[in-house]
C-alpha cells in the first residue's frame, strides 16, 4: 500500500507518536519530527544515514514563533523575516536553550524557517511544537520534489508522506546566518541573492565546500544522481566526447535536436523559476533510465542560475 496520503490529523498522530512524517513544502519535501523528541531526532539522522555533525533547521508557522526558538533577533533579521516569511528562506540565529543540542549539532545557532507551503502552515498551525525536517533523501542524494520521490527511497522506512503536491520552488532554500549581527549567505537557493539584497543590501557569500562547512549541505559532492553527471556550458561539445554511450542531456532552453540523445529541457519559456522547480525531478527522471552519462548546461550566473549552477555543480563531475 502507498505511504503517500493528504490525512493531516494521521501525521499529527503519527507527529505526537514521536514518529516520522514527510512533509510537503515549497522547496523540497522535508523528513519532519518533533524536535523536543529524541526518539523523532534520532531516526531523522538514522533514516537519512545523515552524519550527527550536520545540524537540523527548525520549522516554525509563524514569525512570532522565531522569540521561542532564538535570543537574539537581529534588526537586518527581522526584515528579512518580515519581507520573505513564509518563504524560502532559512535563518541561522542564537539559539535558545530550550532548543535540544541534537538539532544544532552542539552550536550555539539554530536554523529557522517559516515554510510557504499551505499543507504544512496548517499542520504546524495544529501541533503544539516545532519540527525538524532536513530534505527528505538519503544524505548525500537528489532532494525530493514529489511525493513520490520520498517514497521510492523511504517506503520501509517511514509510515507517512504527507501529499502536498510537487515543490513549485524545487530547490532548498536559502541560508542566512549572521556575524555581528550581518547577514551572510551560508547556502544559494530557492530565494535569490538579488531579491535579499533589495531588502538588506550587499551581503557576501559563504557557500563553503570544504568537508566543515557552516552548513554542511554544502559538502563539494551532494545532491548527486547515482549516473556520472557532468556540467558544461557547451553541451552539444561534450556530447561528441562520449560517442557510442548512452546519453542524457539537461538543457536550459534550447534543444540539441539530436534524436540519438534522451533530453530535458528545463524551461523553453527562459525562465528560471521554471527550470529550478523542475531540476530535481529531471535529474530523478533521468537517472533512473540506466544512462552511461548525463550532460547538464551551465546556467546564467544571476538570480536563480547561480542557485542552480550551485546544485549541478555538487551534482557533477564538473569540467
Ligand atoms: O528548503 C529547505 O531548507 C529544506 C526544507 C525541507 O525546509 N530543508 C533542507 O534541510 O534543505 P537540509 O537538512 O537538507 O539542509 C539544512 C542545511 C544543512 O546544510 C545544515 O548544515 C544547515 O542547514 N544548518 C542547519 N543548522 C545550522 C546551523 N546552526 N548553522 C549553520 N548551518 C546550519
Ligand atoms: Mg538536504
Amino acid at each position: 500500500m502507498s505511504i503517500i496520503s493528504k490525512d493531516i490529523q494521521k501525521a499529527i498522530q503519527l507527529l505526537t507518536d514521536e514518529q516520522l512524517v514527510a512533509i510537503p513544502t515549497e522547496t523540497v519535501y522535508g523528513l519532519a519530527g518533533n524536535i523536543f523528541s529524541e526518539k523523532a531526532i534520532k531516526s531523522i539522522f538514522s533514516t537519512k544515514k545523515r552524519p550527527f555533525f550536520n545540524p537540523l533547521i527548525v520549522h516554525v508557522p509563524s514569525v512570532s514563533s522565531l522569540e521561542n526558538i532564538v535570543t537574539h533577533i537581529p534588526k537586518k533579521a527581522k526584515l528579512l523575516a518580515d519581507a520573505f516569511w513564509p518563504g524560502s528562506m532559512t535563518m541561522v540565529l542564537k539559539k535558545s536553550s530550550k532548543i535540544p543540542d541534537l538539532i544544532t549539532a552542539g552550536k550555539d545557532t539554530v536554523a529557522v524557517r517559516v515554510p510557504n507551503h499551505k499543507v504544512t502552515l496548517e499542520l504546524l498551525k495544529q501541533l503544539p511544537f516545532p519540527l525538524a525536517a532536513p530534505s527528505a533523501n538519503p544524505f548525500g542524494s537528489i532532494s525530493p520534489t514529489k511525493p513520490t520521490h520520498v517514497e521510492s527511497y523511504f517506503k520501509d522506512d517511514i509510515k507517512m508522506v504527507l501529499d502536498g503536491g510537487s515543490c513549485t520552488n524545487g530547490i532548498e532554500s536559502t541560508i542566512i546566518g549572521f556575524e555581528n549581527d550581518e547577514p551572510i549567505i551560508y547556502r544559494l537557493g530557492a530565494l535569490a541573492l538579488e531579491d535579499i539584497e533589495a531588502v538588506v543590501g550587499k551581503i557576501s557569500i559563504k557557500n563553503k565546500k570544504e568537508v566543515s562547512p557552516d552548513a554542511p549541505g554544502m559538502l563539494a559532492r551532494h545532491y548527486a544522481p547515482s549516473t556520472k553527471t557532468f556540467l558544461v556550458d557547451d553541451v552539444a561539445l561534450e556530447v561528441t566526447k562520449h560517442q557510442g554511450k548512452k546519453i542524457g542531456v539537461l538543457v536550459f532552453n534550447q534543444s540539441l535536436n539530436n534524436d540519438s540523445l534522451t533530453e530535458i529541457i528545463l524551461s523553453e519559456e527562459k525562465s528560471m523559476q521554471k527550470a529550478a522547480s523542475k531540476l530535481y525531478d529531471s535529474l530523478h527522471e533521468l537517472d533512473h533510465l540506466n544512462l552511461d552519462v548525463i550532460i547538464a548546461e551551465r546556467f546564467p550566473d544571476n538570480g536563480l542560475g547561480k542557485s542552480i549552477n550551485d546544485r549541478l555543480q555538487r551534482a557533477t563531475f564538473s569540467l
